[in-house]
């Protein structure tokens, strides 16, 4: 993809998050109505699920130092910071997403820990190595996934977790054309491409897991 592309491709996945913060957010603290809550519960089971894994994944946390690529509205951020992680760090393109994570993590009582940065991974994430990332939910949203995978592993020293979307006969023609008329590119994933995309771009070993249920990810955890 040319820098053009690049540019027009970032702009407008970043206007949809920044249109889409408030109610994304709502998401987490259990605020949307009984049939939302029915409809997340039955078709978004992944969102918690990669939550719950994420957090088995990447311990222990305390003194850790963790960077969130595309941490929307904070809630990973400010839970890594709430179980002792000394330095995390939150990117993301969208603004709306950040202002809600700077209110999460003050609400919190983290904000001393939790830094939020708004910029474009790779090309704005800080300089630093962390000791952990998390990459959720954002994968679906990368046009070119080896650039963005090889500087995640120079910013990684021991693991990564990750979600890829999965394909799936019916939901991904579905989604594709939900995230069309919204005007916002969308990818989807295969195992074997998941593996070798991560090898290529650095990480000794990965693992691959289909979060079971209705879901459609597959929670990844890629170890330097
Ligand atoms: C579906 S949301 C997920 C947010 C959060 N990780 C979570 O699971 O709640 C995806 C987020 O990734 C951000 N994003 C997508 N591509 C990005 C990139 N290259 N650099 C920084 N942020 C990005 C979007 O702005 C959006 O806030």
């Amino acid at each position: 993809m040319n820098l053009n592309n690049r540019k027009e491709h970032n702009h407008k996945v970043g206007t949809y998050f920044d249109k889409a913060s408030i109610t994304f957010d709502t998401f987490y603290d259990r605020q949307r109505s009984a049939f939302m809550q029915w409809v997340d519960r039955k078709f978004r089971s992944d969102v918690f699920e990669r939550y719950r894994l994420t957090f088995e994944t990447i311990e222990p946390l305390k003194d850790k130092t963790v960077l969130d690529v595309g941490c929307g509205s904070g809630p990973y951020v400010v839970e890594a910071a709430r179980r002792g992680g000394k330095r995390v760090v939150g990117l993301d393109m969208a603004q709306g997403m950040l202002d809600l994570g700077c209110q999460r993590a003050a609400a919190a009582g983290v904000a001393d820990e939790c830094e939020f940065i708004l910029g474009v991974f790779p090309q704005d994430s800080p300089q630093e190595t962390f000791d952990y990332a998390i990459v959720m939910g954002v994968m679906d949203y990368i046009a070119d996934p080896l650039p963005f995978l090889s500087a995640l592993a120079r910013r990684v020293q021991l693991r990564a977790v990750m979600s890829f979307p999965s394909k799936h006969w019916f939901r991904t023609p579905l989604r594709k054309v939900r995230y069309w008329l919204k005007r916002c590119p969308v990818y989807f994933y295969e195992p074997l491409q998941i593996e070798e995309l991560s090898k290529a771009a650095g990480f000794s070993n990965t693992k691959v897991e289909k979060i079971p249920g209705a879901g459609m990810d597959y929670f990844v955890t890629v170890f330097k």
